[in-house]
């Protein structure tokens, strides 16, 4: 109603509403070889386009004169409550997609504003300290790539626990970068240039292994970077030895089989994460259509979910399919480009508000509300 009083002395909305809207506003005022990072992903993209298609084919029963004026759209998340049901997933590069230079920062500083948590990347552009100073009151996640250096990782996780985050995601997903055409055809992406490495670059172990200081050789830092992060031999062994780590919760990122939520859940494992990475790793079914089964084989842990979310109504659709809380990617992404914190915080509000008229419109009062039943297959 905000949007229509304004619009009433002339006022629109400064920033784009939808995401094909913000996507291409980005796309005026980003590097190309950056904007094509960001929106691309693995082999011919189908899988990421069918992350979004994918939600089209769920639709959402209404229910009448179901008392549904007040929402509440909170949720419980180890032992602390959330205000929504959002988290921004981790985004790698997202130093560099504001013109600040200091996007992680930017994030931080919405995830404060909003109380929207943000799961930090390893690869970030601002050292995880310097980050978690920004976040305010809301909870941090520390997104951990683990290199094959398990000193090197023993020392990200103590920094993130020094420094205040309130879990570890374990991204599985990423042991090797996927095969992606954009990225190819540049023969770039942003770490080869140093860029977002902060995190390793200010680490004493990692420091140690080097000949020269990353200000003395930032390419033959980068390329020390590259030889310690890709980690085929990443195994459940390393989980098991991560999570005898710490008492942080910890979350596995990438999870879509059963099996592996078993298997996670029998070894110790506080939270799943269920994601295809927006299509960038792998090909792959659609993200969401993994959901039921791995929410089912959690038997009550914490499934997040991310891969795909464009709409707050598909917020609506990932919360019924037995999501805990559902992780924005690209568009948040997006929002950072075009207004820092103030653009990231507008694509959650838009995504929230939405989210909320479609439960109240369709008559579900709280997220306890969203169960299967609530959706009905179309195609
Ligand atoms: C990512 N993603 C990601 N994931 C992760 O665990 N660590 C990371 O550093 C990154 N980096 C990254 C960079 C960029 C540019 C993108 C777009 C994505 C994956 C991310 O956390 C999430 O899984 C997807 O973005 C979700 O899909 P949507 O919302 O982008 O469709």
């Amino acid at each position: 109603l905000g949007i229509y009083l304004d619009g009433l002395t002339g006022a629109k909305p400064e920033l784009p509403l939808t995401y094909s809207d913000l996507e291409a506003r980005a796309g005026e005022v980003m590097d190309p070889e950056l904007l094509d990072y960001v929106a691309g992903g693995a082999g011919d993209e189908h899988t990421q386009r069918a992350n979004v298609t994918a939600f089209h084919r769920w639709g959402i029963v209404p229910r009448m004169l179901a008392g549904a004026a007040e929402r509440d759209l909170s949720i419980e998340l180890f032992g602390r409550r959330y205000p929504t049901p959002l988290f921004m997933a981790p985004i790698g590069v997202i130093g560099v997609m504001h013109e600040s230079q200091h996007g992680d920062l930017e994030v931080a500083r919405a995830a404060a504003a909003s109380g929207v948590p943000a799961v930090i990347s390893t690869l970030v552009q601002d050292p995880m300290e310097t980050v978690a100073a920004e976040l305010g009151d809301t909870p941090g996640f520390y997104q951990l790539y683990t290199p094959n250096d398990r000193e090197l990782a023993e020392s990200f996780v103590r920094r993130a626990e020094a420094a205040g985050y309130a879990g570890i995601v374990v991204t599985l997903d990423t042991w090797s970068l996927g095969w992606r055409p954009r990225d190819l055809r540049h023969a770039t992406f942003p770490q080869l240039r140093g860029l977002c490495l902060a995190n390793y670059f200010s680490d004493p172990v990692f420091r140690s292994r080097l000949e020269k200081t990353p200000e003395e050789d930032l390419g033959a830092a980068a390329i020390a970077w590259a030889m310690t992060f890709g980690n085929p031999g990443l195994s459940w062994d390393d989980i098991e030895w991560l999570r005898g780590l710490t008492a942080l919760p910890v979350l596995l990122k990438g999870i879509c089989h059963p099996d592996d939520v078993r298997r996670a859940r029998d070894g110790g494992i506080d939270g799943i994460y269920c994601s295809n990475h927006g299509g960038r790793q792998a090909a792959s079914a659609p993200a969401i259509d993994f959901l039921p089964a791995v929410v089912e084989a959690a038997e009550g842990m914490p499934v997040l979910f991310d891969s795909g979310v464009r709409s707050g109504v598909d917020v609506v659709k990932a919360l019924a399919l037995g999501a805990t809380a559902v992780g924005i990617g690209r568009p948040y992404g997006w929002g950072i480009s075009l207004a820092g914190a103030a653009g990231a915080h507008h694509v959650l509000q838009c995504l929230l508000a939405e989210a909320d008229l479609t439960m109240g419109l369709n008559g579900y009062r709280s997220i306890a509300d969203l169960t299967p039943e609530v959706l009905v297959r179309t195609v």
